[in-house]
């Protein structure tokens, strides 16, 4: 089959996939599709804050720098994830008071942020992730809790000034089709943009499982965001299933995935496709879902599934 990564570019879109550390150094058959069939990459968890600053100005870019490195021999952009997040970030920052969280976060986003800001590949960050409850409220977290929804323009501006060419974003989940979470999201981004705060993009994390039905205004949601003036994309696509895999629940995966791809391309602001991970060898499912998994478009033995198939005929 053609790549996955020419047919997207052919589109004006872009594939990608998140990446795990290990596997995209020790194992072949990984760095071959990863190589072979995407054109964009985010780290699935090198570039968060407990893998980069484990403490107070102490810095490990180690994976990070291992996946910018690999893509740039690749051809291939990454999207930097991410940088003000409740979760996999540590302890000092969450009991830092108000004025010393706000520096610590200044502080992180000017380093990581400039540490890629001259490279080509690095074109996006996630700037805040999961700032939303379901009900459309703030999510009640120690950034909330602590500084108020400040945190959120004052995020965006410190990534704005530490790389003016890199495209910022918010990123959620559940966020797919029209509702609470995100109507909250569309009247948060529309009132930063009314107030010159620097949000180019919105991410809908796209982490679907098939016992709950598709977002089927998955497109219209799109829509609205485009109209905003943003870019949006689809940064973290999974489709799990309830165990055991059948080839009926395998069909039914493979549908949702083209009803992905055909939302994206029916919108010309979305710029394209993230798949978190792409083989059911990583994947982050059954580590946190009980009883779900084989949510990638490639088994355990890197052999395509219907998924997969599903993806490169609607590209
Ligand atoms: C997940 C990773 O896949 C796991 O390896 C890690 O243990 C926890 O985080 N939303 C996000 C991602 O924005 O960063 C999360 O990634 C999945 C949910």
């Amino acid at each position: 089959a053609t790549p996955l990564r020419t047919l997207a570019a052919a589109k004006g879109k872009f594939i990608g996939f998140a990446a795990a550390t290990s596997p995209l150094a020790n194992e072949a058959a990984y760095r071959t599709i990863a190589q072979t069939e995407f054109n964009q990459i985010t780290a699935e968890n090198a570039m968060k804050w407990d893998a980069t600053e484990p403490s107070d100005n102490s810095w490990n870019f180690s994976g990070a720098d291992q996946i910018v490195n690999f893509a740039v021999a690749n051809n291939q952009a990454v999207h930097g994830h991410t940088l003000v997040w409740h979760s996999q970030t540590p302890g000092w920052v969450q009991g830092l008071g108000a004025t010393a969280m706000r520096t610590a976060m200044q502080d992180h986003i000017t380093t990581l942020v400039g540490r890629y800001a001259s490279n080509t590949a690095l074109q996006s960050w996630d700037v805040v992730n999961e700032v939303f409850e379901e009900n459309g409220s703030f999510r009640s977290s120690f950034w909330y809790n602590t500084l108020g929804q400040s945190f959120i323009a004052d995020a965006f501006r410190y990534a704005r000034a530490a790389d003016p060419d890199a495209k910022l974003c918010i990123n959620d989940y559940n966020v797919e089709g029209i509702n609470a979470k995100s109507t909250a999201m569309y009247n948060l981004v529309q009132s930063l943009r009314a107030q010159n705060v620097p949000v180019d993009c919105v991410g809908f994390q796209g982490h679907l499982a098939t016992q709950y039905g598709f977002p089927s205004d998955l497109q219209q949601n799109m829509a609205r965001f485009a109209a905003l003036g943003v870019q949006v994309r689809v940064t973290e696509l999974d489709v799990r299933i309830l165990t055991p895999r059948t080839s009926a629940k395998d069909t039914v995966q493979a549908q949702y995935y083209t009803n992905v791809v055909n939302a994206c391309l029916a919108v010309t602001a979305c710029a394209g496709i993230t798949i978190w991970g792409f083989t059911d060898k990583y994947s982050w499912v059954p580590d946190t879902f009980p009883s779900e998994g084989f949510a990638l478009p490639y088994d355990s033995s890197y052999a395509v599934k219907p998924a997969y198939t599903a993806i490169n005929t609607a590209l």
